[in-house]
This record gives structure tokens, C-alpha cells and sequence, in this order.
């Protein structure tokens, strides 16, 4: 097959990861006899420093026409004014929002070799394996009125959380689908003793459930999910939760698995093309170094083939290759290990 995908490497070690990405996508494409076609553009801060905006028109464009997008990471201190007007994740945001992506799917599971490399203790990470469905483009990232304003001589700072039915649904939904081809349990996470939000919430749920009788629904305050994630990990299957709970449980979650590197997401929207980007950040402290761990963003990349393109059994590939890698002791130093990015990648790319 052939397909459009737009590169957003973004800062920081966003360059490094999407590059290591790149090379394992042109070895599925030699392999299984494709045609990738990839198209570069800038967003977040070096986008900033050439444009004066974190993502232009022309970018959301050329994503919008693309079969998928694959995103390195944004920000970094050059940018971390708190006064500024435009900030790196501002695009992102305008990003998710211009790809109608409400849908983000974080997968967490812990490799048995890298038990060790989790601080839980390894009893409690056995059988460790969920999907958390993080809403991507509503809630108090998105919600109006937002921003700031003068009242009797100090500054006020407003940020809405609001939910509309439809958007609640969809994404619950599409949770309790994906619980169907796993281990048929849905936790939505909310806090309807305190928000109206939350509430509305947990009423649309338990509509949707009602057309899922083999799956079993569980409703859980956001607070105490917190706490079972590290006290309980492996009694989570599909974890359902609105945006900015989703941002924060997925941070506490991707230490179960040892470190934050590991991880992939999926971004989707109705059709459209999806949005694929390790759950880490710019990290740069250690950018420019060759040491980011690549894997994140290369099993995004085995995402964007499964959901996007339709190419499981290359997806499947990827996942396999990179499972191989980690099992025989290639690791960046975020997992303890001394290899390099070029190293863990060329492992990778060996096992394919
Ligand atoms: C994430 C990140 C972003 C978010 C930031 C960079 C805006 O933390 O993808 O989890 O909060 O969604
Ligand atoms: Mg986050």
C-alpha cells in the first residue's frame, strides 16, 4: 500500500526518537513491500522560533491531508516563560483539537525482563496489562471562559471543565469496545462527588454499559484510582477517564512499567488521520546526547500501522522486534542500560 505520513519531530529529543522511528518504517516498507511517503514540518518551539507561532495553518493542513501524523515531543526551557504568549504545547493542543483526535489510547504493560526497573515490587506487577482511554480535546484543557482578568486590583486566572453528552459517550464507547477484545472490565474514573462534570459523567456510562452486558463496568473516584494503580496495577483492564485525569494517571501509571521512554499512544478521532507520539516529553536534559530511548516512539509507530494504515501483521512485527530487544538486555540508560539510540534502534531493526 501507499501512504502519507507527516513527521512532527518536534524539540528536544523529539528529532532522535522520530528518526530511530523513521528507520524501523522503512524496513517494514522494504520488507513487506509498501510505500511510505513522509513529509517533514515543524511544531512547538522550533516552530515558534521560524514561524512565531507553535503550529501554522500550513501544518495543520498538511497533517489533515495525511493518512497519519507521527509526533516526537514539544517544549523545552527555552520556551517555559510562564508570561508568554505562545507556548510549545499550544500547538499540540491546536494540533489534537484541528485532528478532531478525542480518543487517546495508552497502553501499559510491564515487560517480565524489566520487572526490575519498576520501584513496585515485582509481586505487585505481575499480570500488569491495561489500555487507558485518555478524551483527548474537551474538558479544562479545552473549556471556555479561560484565561485571565483584573478584579479589585489582582489577577485572576479562570480555567473551565466542561462536557457535553456526545463527547462523553463517544469516548466511553469506544472504551467499552476495546474491553471487548481484552479482559471485558471498564474502570471509568471520575470524581462525582465533587464535580458536575463528573457526574454527568458517570450517568452517560452507565447508559453506555447498558448495551455491554458482558462487561462489567466499575466506577472509581479519581483519587482513589491513584492509589490502586500502585497498590493494585493488575486489577485495571480498560481505564476510561476525561483529559486531565487521563494526563496525570497515565504519568503515575508509566512507572509501573519502569520507565516513561517505553510507552506509545494513538490519538483518533471519526475517520481521519490519527495522531501517534511517545507519552513522554522533550527531555531536554539529556537531548542531543543519543540516549533518548526510542521505543516509545517506535511502537507509536507500529500504532499508527495498526489503526491508521491497517497493517497489523506489521504492527505485530514491530512489537515483536522491539519485545525481542528489551528480553535480551539492549536498554538506554533511562532502564539502567548503557546502550545508545542508534544502538537500541539497529537491535530493532536486526530482529525485524
Ligand atoms: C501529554 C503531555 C501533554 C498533555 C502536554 C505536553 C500538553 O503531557 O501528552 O501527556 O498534557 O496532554
Ligand atoms: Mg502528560
Amino acid at each position: 500500500m501507499e501512504a502519507k505520513i507527516v513527521l512532527l519531530p518536534g524539540d528536544g529529543i523529539g528529532p532522535e526518537v522520530v528518526a530511530a522511528a523513521v528507520r524501523v518504517l522503512r524496513a517494514v516498507e522494504g520488507k513487506f513491500g509498501h510505500r511510505f511517503i513522509f513529509e517533514e514540518h515543524k511544531i512547538g518551539g522550533c516552530s515558534i522560533d521560524a514561524a512565531g507561532v507553535a503550529l501554522t495553518a500550513d501544518t495543520l493542513k498538511a497533517c489533515q491531508a495525511a493518512d497519519a501524523v507521527l509526533l516526537g515531543a514539544v517544549g523545552g526551557p527555552k520556551w517555559d516563560d510562564p508570561t508568554a504568549r505562545e507556548r510549545p504545547e499550544k500547538g499540540l493542543l491546536a494540533l489534537r483539537k484541528g485532528l478532531a483526535v478525542f480518543a487517546n489510547l495508552r497502553p501499559v504493560r510491564v515487560y517480565p525482563t524489566l520487572v526490575g526497573a519498576s520501584p513496585l515490587k515485582p509481586e505487585k506487577l505481575a499480570g500488569v496489562d491495561m489500555m487507558v482511554v485518555r478524551e483527548l480535546t474537551g474538558g479544562l484543557y479545552f473549556g471556555e471562559p479561560k484565561g485571565r482578568e483584573q478584579v479589585n486590583g489582582h489577577i485572576r486566572a479562570v480555567d473551565t471543565m466542561a462536557y457535553g453528552d456526545d463527547e462523553i459517550r463517544r469516548i466511553v464507547d469506544l472504551a467499552f469496545q476495546l474491553a471487548q477484545g481484552r479482559r471485558k472490565k471498564v474502570t471509568s474514573v471520575d470524581k462525582a462527588n465533587v464535580l458536575e462534570t463528573s457526574r454527568l459523567w458517570r450517568q452517560v456510562t452507565a447508559e453506555v454499559a447498558a448495551a455491554y452486558p458482558e462487561i462489567k463496568l466499575e466506577n472509581m473516584l479519581v483519587d482513589t484510582a491513584s492509589m490502586r494503580l500502585v497498590s493494585h496495577p493488575a486489577e485495571f483492564d480498560v481505564v476510561v477517564t476525561e483529559n486531565m485525569f487521563g494526563d496525570i494517571l497515565t504519568d503515575e501509571a508509566a512507572v509501573l512499567t519502569g520507565s516513561m521512554g517505553l510507552l506509545p499512544s494513538a490519538s483518533l478521532g471519526r475517520g481521519g488521520p490519527g495522531l501517534y507520539e511517545p507519552i513522554h516529553g522533550s527531555a531536554p536534559d539529556i537531548a542531543g546526547k543519543g540516549i533518548a530511548n526510542p521505543v516509545g516512539t517506535i511502537l507509536s509507530a507500529a500504532f499508527m500501522l495498526r489503526y491508521s494504515l491497517k497493517l497489523e501483521k506489521e504492527a505485530a512485527c514491530i512489537e515483536a522486534a522491539v519485545e525481542k530487544s528489551i528480553a535480551s538486555g539492549r536498554l538506554t540508560a533511562d532502564l539502567g542500560g548503557t546502550a545508545s539510540t542508534i544502538e537500541v534502534t539497529e537491535n530493532i531493526l536486526q530482529n525485524l
